[in-house]
């Protein structure tokens, strides 16, 4: 049984895979999905240069398209990025920013992070922020301040419930198997809903909070039933439809 709470929401990141020769992958999820009764929200964040190809595979399914970041600027000389206002003429409803994998390659802050969450919400769409600890900061019991500082760092003041989603991505759960216990996942995501609660007042328990790393379907019915668990972001078992599948049918 998935936790109480808003409407979960279960978001593929693609990260840097999936060029045309993946589009049959959408198309057939868009399939699968077509005659099951779901309670979550189902998107799918495919690379830029194909959003427009996987939005017409979409059409008429009821998976939405994210992107996987944005500029905070919403045009202007900014080589090889993307803006908030651009993916949304794309056909997005959402964008990812601040996933570690940025934080770490591009040595983005979170005041870079806020700055795309609020371009995001610029530009109507639902900025999915992205916040998790390092391995080091676990085994240092830094966990609960490390999440909680990045939180509040990220969150653009005058975040709301329906233009945003926070996404608990233990940097080391990400694509190595390893996931942290349902209490540990419990744990984290009741002070995340803490937080907003504190930072957004009445805002803060409609804001759906995801757990990512290593969600694969033979792990996701546990941890989408921790409370405060309001569905997931996931990395390679987005990939393929029938592992997708098997992580939306949690919420059937
Ligand atoms: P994996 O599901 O591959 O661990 O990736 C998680 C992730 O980073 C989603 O944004």
């Amino acid at each position: 049984m998935a936790s109480e709470g808003p409407r979960p929401l279960v978001a593929g990141n693609w990260k840097m895979n999936g060029g045309v020769a993946m589009l049959k992958e959408p198309r057939l999820l868009a399939a699968m999905l077509k005659d099951v009764k779901l309670k979550a929200e189902v998107m799918v964040c495919p690379p830029a240069v194909i959003l427009r190809r996987v939005k017409s595979v979409l059409k008429g399914s009821k998976i939405k398209l994210g992107g996987q970041d944005c500029h905070a600027a919403a045009s202007g000389a900014h080589t090889g990025d993307i803006s908030a206002e651009m993916l949304k003429e794309a056909g997005c409803t959402a964008v990812i920013v601040g996933h570690s994998e940025r934080r770490t390659n591009h040595q983005e802050t979170d005041e870079t992070v806020l700055n795309k969450a609020k371009a995001a919400q610029r530009a109507g769409l639902t900025a999915i922020i992205c916040i998790g600890e390092t391995l080091e900061e676990r085994k240092g019991g830094k966990t609960l301040d490390v999440v909680a500082s990045q939180l509040k760092g990220s969150l653009p003041p005058g975040s709301t419930a329906a233009n945003t989603v926070i996404a608990y991505e233990p940097v080391w759960a990400i694509g190595t198997g390893l996931t942290p216990t349902t209490a540990e996942v419990a744990e984290v995501h009741s002070l995340i809903r803490k937080e907003l609660e504190g930072l957004m007042a009445g805002e803060g328990k409609g804001v759906r909070i995801l757990y990512g790393g290593s969600v694969k379907p033979a792990n996701a019915a546990e941890l989408m039933s921790q409370p405060n668990v309001n569905g997931a972001l996931v990395g390679g078992a987005s990939l393929k439809a029938s592992d997708f599948l098997g992580i939306i049918k949690v919420y059937a």
